[in-house]
């Protein structure tokens, strides 16, 4: 796969918020709707709180153009460990969580997608890259969790890349977990 990853917080730095803005707009996640709305209309906002941090997978035509392949963005949630959850869980991962009066530090993979037309394989890819940035800040700041939350449909997907699903649903949403 041809492409690099670039920070969007850079992109504006370099580039301006309108013309990042308009770069934006062209990216195309027909599956998912939701991660495209978040890239177009919250992530420069995002980046300007702290909220998250955002990354693009970019690749150049011929003409030197740059297209957006995908993108994630990285943040830190924690996760509420309560009674139903604890019970649920399996013990060697509950070990690990670190859970302090029913709180779990965590990183978040908050959003993932990937552009209609690019290649199959390029949203396992980010989800690699984004744990490597995790580690890096692990070996700095400390935690080993990372956490993100999906719809029921993507569970098979996430568990084949190493998460585990904890308990039951928050918001229609399943919370899956993977130990840096
Ligand atoms: C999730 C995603 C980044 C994975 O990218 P990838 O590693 O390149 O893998 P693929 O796109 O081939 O998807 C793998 C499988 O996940 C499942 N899947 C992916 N997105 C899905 C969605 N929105 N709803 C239901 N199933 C989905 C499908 O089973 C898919 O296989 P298929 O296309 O052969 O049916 C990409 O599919 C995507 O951008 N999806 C839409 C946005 C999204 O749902 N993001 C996740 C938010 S938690």
């Amino acid at each position: 796969m041809d492409y690099t990853i670039h920070s969007l917080r850079k992109i504006v730095t370099n580039n301006g918020e309108d013309w990042t803005k308009s770069f934006l707009s062209t990216f195309e996640c027909s599956k998912g709707r939701d991660a495209e709305s978040f890239l177009k209309e919250k992530s420069i906002e995002y980046e300007e709180r702290g909220i998250s941090r955002t990354y693009l997978a970019l690749r150049e035509d011929e003409s030197g153009k740059s297209e957006i392949m995908g993108y994630f963005s990285l943040a830190i949630k924690c996760l509420k460990i309560d009674d139903k959850r604890h019970k649920a869980m399996p013990d060697d991962l509950m070990a690990l969580l670190n859970t302090d009066r029913g709180i779990a530090q965590a990183y978040l993979l908050g959003q993932l997608a990937r552009a209609d037309g690019a290649q199959k394989g390029l949203g396992a890819a980010m989800i690699s890259r984004a744990l490597e940035m995790f580690k890096a800040s692990s070996d700095i700041v400390g935690c080993m969790t990372v956490r993100l939350d999906c719809k029921d449909d993507l569970i098979p997907y996430y568990e084949s890349i190493g998460f585990r699903r904890i308990g039951g649903h928050y918001n229609d949403l399943n919370q899956m977990v993977t130990i840096l």
